[in-house]
Protein backbone atom coordinates (compact mmCIF):
# COMPACT_ATOMS: atom_id res chain seq x y z
CA UNK A 1 0.00 0.00 0.00
CA UNK A 2 1.27 3.46 -1.07
CA UNK A 3 1.44 5.59 2.61
CA UNK A 4 -0.77 8.69 2.56
CA UNK A 5 1.86 11.80 2.16
CA UNK A 6 -0.35 14.88 3.79
CA UNK A 7 -2.42 15.33 7.37
CA UNK A 8 -5.31 14.62 7.27
CA UNK A 9 -8.46 15.49 9.89
CA UNK A 10 -11.33 15.06 11.25
CA UNK A 11 -13.14 17.02 13.37
CA UNK A 12 -16.20 17.12 15.79
CA UNK A 13 -18.09 19.05 19.14
CA UNK A 14 -19.45 18.64 22.75
CA UNK A 15 -23.19 17.99 22.93
CA UNK A 16 -25.51 19.02 25.56
CA UNK A 17 -28.70 16.98 26.57
CA UNK A 18 -31.73 19.41 27.72
CA UNK A 19 -33.71 16.82 28.69
CA UNK A 20 -34.15 13.32 28.71
CA UNK A 21 -30.68 11.12 29.33
CA UNK A 22 -31.30 7.80 30.63
CA UNK A 23 -34.81 7.54 29.91
CA UNK A 24 -33.10 7.54 26.37
CA UNK A 25 -31.60 4.37 27.22
CA UNK A 26 -35.16 2.80 27.40
CA UNK A 27 -36.53 3.94 24.05
CA UNK A 28 -37.92 7.65 25.61
CA UNK A 29 -37.39 10.45 23.68
CA UNK A 30 -34.69 13.18 24.34
CA UNK A 31 -33.49 16.70 23.26
CA UNK A 32 -29.99 17.68 22.92
CA UNK A 33 -28.31 20.53 21.64
CA UNK A 34 -24.91 20.81 19.79
CA UNK A 35 -22.39 22.34 21.94
CA UNK A 36 -19.83 24.14 19.78
CA UNK A 37 -18.31 25.81 21.84
CA UNK A 38 -16.03 22.30 22.51
CA UNK A 39 -14.73 20.60 19.84
CA UNK A 40 -12.25 18.15 19.16
CA UNK A 41 -10.26 17.89 16.24
CA UNK A 42 -8.16 14.45 14.96
CA UNK A 43 -4.93 15.04 12.84
CA UNK A 44 -3.39 11.72 11.38
CA UNK A 45 0.28 12.31 10.34
CA UNK A 46 2.25 10.06 7.85
CA UNK A 47 5.23 8.16 9.26
CA UNK A 48 6.89 5.20 8.62
CA UNK A 49 5.97 2.06 11.19
CA UNK A 50 3.79 1.96 13.74
CA UNK A 51 0.70 3.88 14.65
CA UNK A 52 1.40 6.52 17.65
CA UNK A 53 -1.00 8.48 19.15
CA UNK A 54 -0.41 11.52 21.25
CA UNK A 55 -3.64 12.68 23.68
CA UNK A 56 -4.12 14.56 26.65
CA UNK A 57 -4.10 10.62 28.61
CA UNK A 58 -1.55 9.19 26.63
CA UNK A 59 1.32 9.23 24.06
CA UNK A 60 2.78 6.68 22.45
CA UNK A 61 2.46 3.24 20.61
CA UNK A 62 -1.14 2.66 20.13
CA UNK A 63 -0.79 -1.40 20.41
CA UNK A 64 0.56 -0.10 24.09
CA UNK A 65 -2.06 2.35 24.78
CA UNK A 66 -3.98 2.06 27.91
CA UNK A 67 -7.75 0.16 28.14
CA UNK A 68 -9.28 3.74 29.10
CA UNK A 69 -8.31 3.97 25.02
CA UNK A 70 -9.70 0.70 23.96
CA UNK A 71 -12.27 2.29 21.94
CA UNK A 72 -9.73 3.81 19.42
CA UNK A 73 -7.80 0.80 19.33
CA UNK A 74 -10.64 -0.84 18.89
CA UNK A 75 -12.08 1.58 15.40
CA UNK A 76 -8.61 1.26 14.53
CA UNK A 77 -8.73 -1.87 13.69
CA UNK A 78 -12.94 -1.93 12.44
CA UNK A 79 -12.19 0.66 10.31
CA UNK A 80 -8.82 -0.50 8.73
CA UNK A 81 -10.28 -3.94 8.20
CA UNK A 82 -13.17 -2.34 6.65
CA UNK A 83 -11.13 -0.61 4.03
CA UNK A 84 -8.93 -3.82 3.38
CA UNK A 85 -5.88 -1.61 4.76
CA UNK A 86 -3.02 -2.09 7.31
CA UNK A 87 -2.94 -0.20 10.59
CA UNK A 88 0.48 1.17 10.73
CA UNK A 89 2.39 4.35 9.66
CA UNK A 90 0.46 6.76 11.05
CA UNK A 91 0.87 9.37 14.06
CA UNK A 92 -2.34 10.47 15.33
CA UNK A 93 -2.51 13.79 17.28
CA UNK A 94 -6.10 14.00 19.50
CA UNK A 95 -6.94 17.81 20.53
CA UNK A 96 -9.88 17.87 22.40
CA UNK A 97 -11.53 21.14 24.32
CA UNK A 98 -14.61 18.96 25.13
CA UNK A 99 -13.88 17.51 29.19
CA UNK A 100 -13.79 14.22 29.39
CA UNK A 101 -16.05 11.89 31.49
CA UNK A 102 -18.71 15.71 32.03
CA UNK A 103 -21.14 14.08 29.70
CA UNK A 104 -20.29 16.53 27.38
CA UNK A 105 -20.08 13.47 24.54
CA UNK A 106 -16.52 13.68 24.66
CA UNK A 107 -16.26 10.01 23.85
CA UNK A 108 -18.66 10.00 20.70
CA UNK A 109 -16.93 13.07 19.56
CA UNK A 110 -13.79 12.09 20.07
CA UNK A 111 -14.17 8.70 18.00
CA UNK A 112 -16.58 10.46 15.15
CA UNK A 113 -13.52 12.55 14.75
CA UNK A 114 -11.35 10.15 14.22
CA UNK A 115 -13.31 7.74 11.85
CA UNK A 116 -13.47 10.82 9.50
CA UNK A 117 -9.80 11.27 9.93
CA UNK A 118 -8.95 7.55 9.24
CA UNK A 119 -11.24 7.95 6.02
CA UNK A 120 -9.84 11.24 5.01
CA UNK A 121 -6.35 9.19 5.63
CA UNK A 122 -7.18 6.16 3.34
CA UNK A 123 -8.98 8.92 0.90
CA UNK A 124 -12.03 7.12 1.31
CA UNK A 125 -15.73 8.40 1.15
CA UNK A 126 -17.85 7.86 4.70
CA UNK A 127 -21.43 7.52 4.44
CA UNK A 128 -23.31 9.01 7.84
CA UNK A 129 -24.96 5.10 8.04
CA UNK A 130 -20.96 4.11 8.38
CA UNK A 131 -19.98 6.69 10.62
CA UNK A 132 -23.04 5.64 12.93
CA UNK A 133 -21.70 2.31 12.35
CA UNK A 134 -18.32 2.37 13.73
CA UNK A 135 -19.04 5.57 16.15
CA UNK A 136 -21.66 3.24 17.90
CA UNK A 137 -19.13 0.21 18.84
CA UNK A 138 -16.56 2.60 19.69
CA UNK A 139 -19.29 3.52 21.98
CA UNK A 140 -20.57 0.41 23.23
CA UNK A 141 -17.00 -0.32 24.74
CA UNK A 142 -17.29 3.06 26.19
CA UNK A 143 -20.33 3.62 27.62
CA UNK A 144 -21.88 -0.25 27.43
CA UNK A 145 -25.15 0.26 26.42
CA UNK A 146 -25.26 3.64 24.63
CA UNK A 147 -28.64 4.84 23.21
CA UNK A 148 -26.95 6.53 19.88
CA UNK A 149 -27.94 9.99 21.19
CA UNK A 150 -24.21 11.81 21.08
CA UNK A 151 -23.35 9.51 18.30
CA UNK A 152 -26.10 11.61 16.99
CA UNK A 153 -25.81 15.12 17.70
CA UNK A 154 -21.67 15.51 18.13
CA UNK A 155 -21.93 15.56 14.15
CA UNK A 156 -25.11 17.45 13.78
CA UNK A 157 -25.55 21.28 13.19
CA UNK A 158 -29.23 21.53 15.10
CA UNK A 159 -30.44 20.54 17.88
CA UNK A 160 -32.16 16.36 17.94
CA UNK A 161 -34.83 15.28 18.74
CA UNK A 162 -34.23 11.31 19.52
CA UNK A 163 -35.89 8.19 19.87
CA UNK A 164 -33.78 5.07 20.13
CA UNK A 165 -33.60 3.23 17.15
CA UNK A 166 -35.37 5.73 15.20
CA UNK A 167 -34.44 8.11 12.56
CA UNK A 168 -33.41 11.71 14.42
CA UNK A 169 -35.47 14.70 13.91
CA UNK A 170 -33.64 17.76 13.68
CA UNK A 171 -34.83 20.84 14.08
CA UNK A 172 -34.13 24.83 14.94
CA UNK A 173 -34.27 26.20 18.55
CA UNK A 174 -34.62 29.69 18.23
CA UNK A 175 -35.66 30.50 22.15
CA UNK A 176 -35.02 33.69 23.83
CA UNK A 177 -32.80 32.35 26.33
CA UNK A 178 -29.16 30.84 27.43
CA UNK A 179 -27.93 28.05 29.16
CA UNK A 180 -25.62 28.16 31.46
CA UNK A 181 -23.15 25.15 31.98
CA UNK A 182 -21.87 24.67 35.27
CA UNK A 183 -18.79 21.82 35.66
CA UNK A 184 -18.37 19.99 38.92
CA UNK A 185 -15.13 18.94 38.16
CA UNK A 186 -15.55 15.40 39.46
CA UNK A 187 -15.66 12.76 36.43
CA UNK A 188 -18.88 11.57 36.02
CA UNK A 189 -19.79 7.55 35.65
CA UNK A 190 -21.92 7.60 32.78
CA UNK A 191 -21.38 3.25 32.34
CA UNK A 192 -21.92 2.81 35.92
CA UNK A 193 -25.08 5.12 36.31
CA UNK A 194 -26.43 3.71 32.85
CA UNK A 195 -26.39 -0.27 34.33
CA UNK A 196 -27.78 1.15 37.91
CA UNK A 197 -30.42 2.33 36.24
CA UNK A 198 -30.81 -0.48 33.85
CA UNK A 199 -31.34 -2.14 37.26
CA UNK A 200 -33.70 0.06 38.83
CA UNK A 201 -35.63 -0.68 35.48
CA UNK A 202 -35.79 -4.38 35.70
CA UNK A 203 -37.17 -3.90 38.90
CA UNK A 204 -40.80 -4.10 39.39
CA UNK A 205 -40.23 -3.48 43.70
CA UNK A 206 -39.24 0.08 42.76
CA UNK A 207 -40.47 2.70 40.73
CA UNK A 208 -37.99 2.91 37.91
CA UNK A 209 -39.96 2.30 34.91
CA UNK A 210 -42.89 4.79 36.00
CA UNK A 211 -39.91 7.48 36.26
CA UNK A 212 -38.58 6.52 33.38
CA UNK A 213 -41.87 7.30 31.45
CA UNK A 214 -42.26 10.49 33.41
CA UNK A 215 -39.39 11.70 31.97
CA UNK A 216 -40.50 10.57 28.74
CA UNK A 217 -43.47 12.67 29.20
CA UNK A 218 -41.63 15.68 30.25
CA UNK A 219 -39.01 15.53 27.02
CA UNK A 220 -42.00 15.44 24.94
CA UNK A 221 -43.63 18.37 27.12
CA UNK A 222 -40.55 20.31 26.72
CA UNK A 223 -40.35 20.13 22.86
CA UNK A 224 -43.72 21.52 22.56
CA UNK A 225 -42.56 24.37 24.66
CA UNK A 226 -39.66 24.99 22.56
CA UNK A 227 -42.14 24.90 19.90
CA UNK A 228 -44.18 27.93 21.87
CA UNK A 229 -41.55 29.33 22.74
CA UNK A 230 -42.60 29.15 26.69
CA UNK A 231 -39.44 29.70 28.08
CA UNK A 232 -40.31 29.71 31.36
CA UNK A 233 -42.27 26.89 31.49
CA UNK A 234 -39.57 24.84 30.06
CA UNK A 235 -37.80 25.82 32.81
CA UNK A 236 -39.96 24.26 35.57
CA UNK A 237 -40.17 21.43 33.41
CA UNK A 238 -36.24 20.97 33.80
CA UNK A 239 -36.39 20.73 37.27
CA UNK A 240 -38.54 18.46 37.69
CA UNK A 241 -36.66 16.50 35.59
CA UNK A 242 -33.81 16.82 37.74
CA UNK A 243 -36.18 15.44 40.86
CA UNK A 244 -36.41 12.18 38.62
CA UNK A 245 -32.70 12.08 37.76
CA UNK A 246 -32.08 11.89 41.71
CA UNK A 247 -34.81 9.08 42.18
CA UNK A 248 -32.58 7.44 39.56
CA UNK A 249 -29.97 7.63 41.26
CA UNK A 250 -27.50 9.61 38.90
CA UNK A 251 -27.58 13.00 40.78
CA UNK A 252 -25.13 13.59 43.48
CA UNK A 253 -24.59 16.13 45.94
CA UNK A 254 -22.07 18.65 43.84
CA UNK A 255 -24.98 18.69 40.98
CA UNK A 256 -27.38 18.82 43.95
CA UNK A 257 -25.42 21.71 44.96
CA UNK A 258 -25.30 23.58 41.87
CA UNK A 259 -29.07 22.70 41.01
CA UNK A 260 -30.36 24.47 44.43
CA UNK A 261 -27.62 27.61 43.89
CA UNK A 262 -29.15 28.07 40.31
CA UNK A 263 -32.82 27.83 41.34
CA UNK A 264 -31.83 30.36 44.74
CA UNK A 265 -30.04 33.39 42.15
CA UNK A 266 -32.99 33.04 39.41
CA UNK A 267 -32.50 30.08 37.25
CA UNK A 268 -35.87 29.29 35.74
CA UNK A 269 -34.84 25.84 35.88
CA UNK A 270 -31.91 23.77 36.40
CA UNK A 271 -30.89 20.31 36.28
CA UNK A 272 -28.21 17.69 35.75
CA UNK A 273 -27.02 17.13 32.05
CA UNK A 274 -25.25 13.84 30.42
CA UNK A 275 -24.58 10.15 32.82
CA UNK A 276 -24.88 12.39 35.99
CA UNK A 277 -22.61 11.61 38.89
CA UNK A 278 -20.71 14.29 38.46
CA UNK A 279 -19.94 15.79 35.23
CA UNK A 280 -22.17 18.75 34.49
CA UNK A 281 -25.31 20.69 35.59
CA UNK A 282 -27.42 22.95 33.15
CA UNK A 283 -29.23 25.89 34.28
CA UNK A 284 -32.13 28.25 31.63
CA UNK A 285 -32.20 32.06 32.45
CA UNK A 286 -33.76 34.10 29.86
CA UNK A 287 -31.08 37.17 29.53
CA UNK A 288 -26.93 36.90 28.65
CA UNK A 289 -26.85 39.65 31.92
CA UNK A 290 -28.80 36.56 34.22
CA UNK A 291 -26.21 34.19 32.53
CA UNK A 292 -23.37 36.26 33.33
CA UNK A 293 -24.53 36.95 37.03
CA UNK A 294 -25.47 33.24 37.32
CA UNK A 295 -22.25 31.57 35.95
CA UNK A 296 -20.36 33.78 38.74
CA UNK A 297 -22.50 32.39 41.77
CA UNK A 298 -22.04 28.93 40.46
CA UNK A 299 -18.43 29.61 40.34
CA UNK A 300 -19.04 30.14 44.21
CA UNK A 301 -20.87 27.75 44.59
CA UNK A 302 -17.83 25.88 43.55
CA UNK A 303 -18.28 24.70 39.56
CA UNK A 304 -14.74 24.57 38.40
CA UNK A 305 -15.69 26.13 35.17
CA UNK A 306 -19.01 27.49 33.08
CA UNK A 307 -20.17 27.88 29.68
CA UNK A 308 -23.00 30.42 28.43
CA UNK A 309 -24.79 29.05 25.00
CA UNK A 310 -27.29 31.17 23.68
CA UNK A 311 -30.44 28.98 22.65
CA UNK A 312 -31.57 31.60 20.41
CA UNK A 313 -29.86 33.16 17.46
CA UNK A 314 -27.27 35.39 18.23
CA UNK A 315 -24.55 35.04 21.12
CA UNK A 316 -24.74 38.47 22.93
CA UNK A 317 -28.18 38.89 23.95
O1 LIG B 1 -22.42 11.12 29.91
P1 LIG B 1 -22.63 11.23 28.44
O2 LIG B 1 -22.19 12.48 27.82
O3 LIG B 1 -22.03 10.09 27.71
O4 LIG B 1 -24.22 11.14 28.20
C1 LIG B 1 -24.85 9.91 28.35
C2 LIG B 1 -26.33 9.99 28.09
C3 LIG B 1 -27.07 8.77 28.63
O5 LIG B 1 -28.45 8.93 28.31
C4 LIG B 1 -26.93 8.66 30.14
C5 LIG B 1 -26.55 7.48 28.01
C6 LIG B 1 -26.94 7.28 26.56
O6 LIG B 1 -26.24 6.51 25.89
O7 LIG B 1 -27.94 7.86 26.09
Amino acid sequence: MKIPTKRATGSAHGKIILIGEHSVVHHQPAIAIPFTSATVDVFIDPIIGDVLIDSLYYKGKMKEAPASLNNLKETLHGVTLYLGVQAKDMQITINSKIPAERGMGSSAAVATAFVRALFDYFDRELSHGLLNQFVGVAEKIAHGNPSGIDASVVRSDDAVYFIRNQKTEHFDSHLPAYLVIADTGQEGETIHAVADVGKLVANEQTDGRKWIEELGRLTIEARKKIEEVKVNELGQILTQAQVLLKNLTVSNDALDQLVASAIEHGALGAKLTGGGRGGCMIALVETFEQAETLADKLIEAKAIKTWIHPLGVDNNG
